[in-house]
């Protein structure tokens, strides 16, 4: 018995140990600068439903900080969270057209 237990925490060990890494290339968020952000509603309300569900796993939906600051402001922050709830590129895409829409003009 000791023997399987100890058989399942080697295969265990080493499944973890060959994980591949996230590669930096799929999660380096590039947040797009504000003249190529996405203005069409479908992406700004995909973005919405990310806002609202991936961005909330630390935090509440942040709409009072985005409504007070200027999506230059917002992009650092943007670049962050987005390292943070492990988007894809598409998602931060979606997410920066949501901000855009609803940072401070
Ligand atoms: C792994 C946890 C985590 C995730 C996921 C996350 N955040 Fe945050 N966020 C934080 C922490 C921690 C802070 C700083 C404390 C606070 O304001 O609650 C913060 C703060 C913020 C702020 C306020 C920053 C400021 O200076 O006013 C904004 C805006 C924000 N997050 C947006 C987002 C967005 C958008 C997403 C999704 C792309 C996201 N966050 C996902 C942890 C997270």
């Amino acid at each position: 018995m000791k023997k399987i237990i100890l058989c399942a925490y080697i295969v265990l060990a080493a499944a973890i140990a060959c994980t591949p890494k996230a590669s930096p290339s799929t999660t380096d968020a590039v947040i797009p600068e504000a003249s190529s952000v996405s203005s069409k509603q479908a992406t700004i309300d995909a973005g919405h439903t990310i806002f609202t569900t991936k961005c909330t796993k630390c935090h509440g939906a942040k709409d009072k900080a985005v409504a007070s600051k200027s999506y230059e402001e917002l992009r650092p922050i943007l670049a962050a969270m987005s390292k943070k709830a492990k988007l894809s590129r598409e998602e931060v895409e979606q997410v920066s057209a949501y901000v855009y829409a609803n940072a401070k003009k």
